[in-house]
């Protein structure tokens, strides 16, 4: 299959081009799209056929349920049995915004969207080009992160053609995104919202509007036994081949312990390569340093992460080393994708 590339005006897309794209989705085709969090891989989230189609794309595992991302608060009541006070505060905080939350399905919501669950997961996205097509498709479009299953999340349309080219109809490039990590998930079906991932909508941020919130006790256990309640959370990912660990302690030790171990694996001729923030990147006497951004502006750290851990497979990387990136705003967030990246091999100094 050929995938078009058509390049559109993130502020304001052309309508011919969404009206085609839309009519690609309506006949069940596969549409990347892009968010204010990362790219989306769009099909018809009310028809099982468009579903199947996605997890093929991506080599998902069919239990992973969809979001389904909506474009109107109208669009919410007919895919799900009830709204819980909470969640409507929410929406009316933060949607359209880098919030999913999930709710028990209606019968229009098929098996297949929603990975075999009785519950579905929703989102308004805040993004010109996502809700043009949103409505041109009829209302409702299914879309995990447009990557192939495993990867990086994909924050510009270059990464979406690397993992998915000659597997879908159509990529609409409007840019870069954003915010660059995933959204919030809140999970409505239980007595407390609990938050499946984290993201730029911070627990602090939820408690203000919600009272009570908590995290899923699933994303911290070393346990494997209790296991993330997102299907999503449990797998591999955003892993680059060469092995990543992150180096923790005070910004002293952590920066002689890296430079120790980068000079060791460039002596066995390994190419070594340092994920720091702003504040230390200077103090590096070795390997390739990026410059991830400020503990104090952590939406730059977020927003570049994807993009760097993309980049080490493609330049040959053979060894990784990260600071932690614990920031007060969206530390919680950066963390959970890293220590998923570094497989959680993390060395105190
Ligand atoms: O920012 C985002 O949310 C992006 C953009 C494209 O909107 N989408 C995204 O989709 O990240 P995906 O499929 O990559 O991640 C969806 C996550 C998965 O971890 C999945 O297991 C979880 O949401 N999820 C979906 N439906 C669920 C449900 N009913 N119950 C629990 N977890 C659910
Ligand atoms: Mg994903």
């Amino acid at each position: 299959m050929e995938t078009r590339l058509c390049t559109v005006d993130p502020a304001c897309p052309d309508a011919g081009v969404m009206r085609e794209a839309g009519e690609i989705l309506k006949n069940g085709g596969l549409v990347a799209f892009p968010t204010e969090t990362v790219y989306g891989l769009g099909g018809d989230a009310l028809n099982s056929e468009a579903s199947r189609l996605i997890y093929a794309a991506k080599g998902r595992p069919s239990d992973n349920p969809l979001i389904v991302h909506i474009a109107d608060w109208e669009a919410l009541a007919p895919i799900v049995q009830e709204v819980p006070a909470g969640a409507r505060r929410l929406a009316e905080a933060w949607w359209p915004g880098p919030l999913t939350m999930i709710f028990k399905k209606s019968d229009r919501v098929p098996y297949e969207t929603s990975g075999g669950l009785e519950t579905v997961a929703v989102r308004m996205p805040d993004h010109p080009v996502a809700l043009a097509l949103i409505r041109a498709a009829g209302g409702y479009i299914a879309a995990p992160s447009a990557n192939t299953s495993g990867r990086p999340s994909p924050t510009t349309a270059g990464h979406v053609a690397e993992d998915l080219s000659g597997r879908i109809d159509m990529i609409l490039d409007g840019g870069s995104v954003r915010i660059g990590l995933e959204s919030t998930i809140v999970d409505f079906t239980e007595e407390v919202p609990v938050i499946l991932r984290p993201g730029f909508i911070n627990e602090e941020m939820l408690k203000t509007v919600l009272g009570d919130v908590k995290m899923d006790p699933g994303l911290q256990s070393e346990d494997p036994a209790v296991r993330p309640k997102a299907p999503g959370m449990r797998y591999r990912h955003y892993a680059p081949k060469a092995e990543l660990s992150i180096v923790e302690g005070t910004p002293e030790s952590v920066v002689k312990y890296i430079d120790e171990r980068v000079r060791e694996a460039e002596r066995a001729g390994k190419k070594a390569a340092v994920m720091a923030s702003a504040e230390t990147a200077g103090a590096y006497s070795a390997g390739h340093v990026h410059v991830m951004g400020s503990l104090n502006s952590d939406e730059e750290i977020a927003n570049r992460l994807y993009g760097v851990l993309r980049s080490f497979d493609e330049d040959g990387t053979d060894v990784i080393f990260s600071e932690a990136f614990d920031s007060p705003r969206m530390g919680q967030a950066i963390m959970n994708r890293l220590l998923k990246a570094a497989g959680h091999r993390v060395i105190s100094v």
